[in-house]
C-alpha cells in the first residue's frame, strides 16, 4: 500500500424523500441560483416543479439553465457562464445525471476565471476557485455527484477532456433512489456498466497489500452485479435502486476505495475518444472496451484476474490453469454485459476502422495512458481494433 491522503467534503443526503430538503440545504449557500438540468426528464417526472416550490419557500432567486446534452457540450457550458456572471449567481443546482452535474462543475469554475474555461480541460490552466454547487442525483453511474471529475466535449474540434479539482466538489448531494425509478432500460444497463468499469479501473492495479481495497472493489461490483438485473426487470424496485446508486456513488468518490493504490483509467481514455467523435453513452462505450482491455493487459498480473474471476464471478477454477480462470473471469464479464443488453462491439454503433487511427493518436497525445500496462498508440488502436 503507498502512502495517500484522503478527504472528500461531499455532504451526502440518502433516502426517499430527501429531495424535498433542496431549498434548506441550498440556503447555507447561496440566495441566487442557477437551476441546471437536462433535456427534459425531469419536467416529465415532476422534479422540476418540486425543485422549483422548495427553493421558493426558502426565499431564493432561481435562474435556469436547461437542455445541458448527454456528453455536456463546451457551448452549453459557455451559456451558463455568461449566465452566471450576467446574474451575479453564487450557487448552482444541478439536477440530474453525471452530465448535468459535469457542465456545471465546469460552469462553476468557469466563472471564475478569467481566461477560456477550456484551458482547465487542455491543460493549461489549473483551477483556482470555483463557486459552490449543489446536485440532486437522478441517474446511478458516474459519481460525481460526490468527486471533483468533470467531463465536457468540444464538439467543434470532437475533443472530449476530463479534469479534476478539490474545488468543484459539490458541497452536499441529494440521492434520492426513487427518482432513478424512471430511467430507461439502457440507461440502467450503461449507468451500471460504467460503475463497474470505474471499480476496474482502481482494481487492477500493481500496488501490492491493499487486501482491505480490494474487497472493497469486489463487494462493489458483487452488489451491482446483484441488482442490475432486478431493477431492469421492476424499475421501481426500492433495494435495487438503492444500492445501485450507493455503488455509484462509493465506486468513484475521490479514491475511497483505492487509496493507497495506483489507479490506471486508460480504458475511460480510450472512451472519450470514441464518444468525442461518435457521442455514443459513455458507459454503452465501456462496456465494448473493457473486456478487449483485460484480454490485451492480464497477463501484466494473471493472479489478480484469477482472483476477480474466483471472488466476484465465482468461478471455481479446477482443473484449470491460471490464464484459463483469468480468462473466465474476462469472459463472464463480457457475457454479463451481453445479458443485460450492453452492445459488444463498435460495429453496434456503426462505427469501422475509419477514426481508429486517430482516436489511437488523440488516446496518448499527452504520453502514454495507464499504469496497469502503459499504453502507447500501438496497444491503444490494438485495443480498439479487438473491439471493431
Ligand atoms: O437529459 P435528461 O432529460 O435528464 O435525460 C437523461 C439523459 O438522456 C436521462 N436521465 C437521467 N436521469 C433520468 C433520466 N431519464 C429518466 N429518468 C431519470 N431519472 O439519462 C440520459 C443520460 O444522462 P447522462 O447524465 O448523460 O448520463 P451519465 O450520468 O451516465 O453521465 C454521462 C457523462 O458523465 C461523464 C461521461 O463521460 C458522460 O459525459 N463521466 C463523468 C465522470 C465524473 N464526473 O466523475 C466520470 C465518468 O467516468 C464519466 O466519464
Ligand atoms: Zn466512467
Amino acid at each position: 500500500m503507498n502512502a495517500f491522503q484522503f478527504y472528500n467534503p461531499t455532504s451526502i443526503v440518502f433516502g426517499e424523500g430527501t429531495a424535498d430538503r433542496v431549498g434548506e440545504l441550498t440556503a447555507r449557500y447561496g440566495k441566487n441560483v442557477l437551476f441546471v438540468y437536462g433535456s427534459g426528464s425531469i419536467k416529465k417526472t415532476g422534479l422540476h416543479a418540486r425543485t422549483l416550490s422548495r427553493l421558493a419557500e426558502a426565499g431564493i432567486t432561481v435562474h435556469e439553465l436547461p437542455n445541458i446534452e448527454p456528453n455536456p457540450r463546451l457551448t452549453t457550458v459557455n451559456k451558463g457562464i455568461a449566465l452566471c456572471r450576467e446574474h451575479g449567481i453564487d450557487f448552482i443546482l444541478a439536477v440530474g445525471g453525471g452530465s448535468v452535474i459535469d457542465a456545471s462543475k465546469a460552469i462553476a469554475a468557469g466563472t471564475l476565471y478569467e481566461g477560456d474555461v477550456w484551458d482547465f480541460y487542455s491543460r493549461k490552466a489549473v483551477v483556482q476557485q470555483a463557486l459552490p454547487i449543489g446536485t440532486i442525483l437522478t441517474l446511478a453511474a458516474t459519481g460525481s455527484e460526490m468527486n471533483g471529475g468533470t467531463v465536457v466535449t468540444n464538439w467543434e474540434e470532437n475533443q472530449k477532456q476530463s479534469f479534476v479539482s478539490p474545488h468543484t466538489y459539490p458541497v452536499f448531494s441529494i440521492l434520492d433512489p426513487t427518482l432513478t425509478y424512471t430511467v430507461p432500460r439502457n440507461h440502467t444497463v450503461y449507468g451500471s456498466v460504467d460503475i463497474m468499469s470505474h471499480v476496474f479501473e482502481q482494481y487492477f492495479s500493481l500496488t501490492p497489500n491493499t487486501p482491505l481495497q480490494e474487497r472493497f472493489c469486489e463487494s462493489i461490483l458483487q452488489t451491482v452485479i446483484e441488482n442490475v438485473e432486478i431493477a431492469i426487470a421492476k424499475p421501481d424496485d426500492a433495494a435495487a435502486r438503492a444500492n445501485l446508486m450507493w455503488c455509484g456513488t462509493m465506486a468513484l468518490n475521490g479514491g475511497q476505495i483505492s487509496v493507497g493504490m495506483e489507479n490506471d483509467w486508460s480504458s475511460h481514455g480510450i472512451e472519450h475518444e470514441v464518444s468525442a467523435i461518435y457521442d455514443i453513452p459513455h458507459g454503452a462505450g465501456l462496456a465494448v472496451l473493457f473486456p478487449n482491455w483485460m484480454k490485451y493487459v492480464y497477463k501484466q498480473r494473471v493472479d489478480r484476474f484469477v482472483q476477480f474471476a474466483q471472488r466476484v464471478w465465482g468461478i471455481s477454477g479446477e482443473g484449470m490453469s491460471d490464464d484459463e480462470i483469468a480468462l473466465a473471469g474476462i469472459q463472464a464479464t463480457r457475457d454479463f454485459f451481453t445479458r443485460i443488453g450492453a452492445e459488444s462491439r463498435l460495429a453496434d454503433f456503426g462505427i469501422g476502422e475509419e477514426n481508429l487511427d486517430r482516436m489511437a493518436e488523440e488516446a496518448v497525445k499527452y504520453g502514454n495512458i495507464g499504469s496497469f500496462k502503459p499504453l502507447g498508440k500501438d496497444d491503444v488502436h490494438a485495443i480498439l481494433t479487438l473491439s471493431l
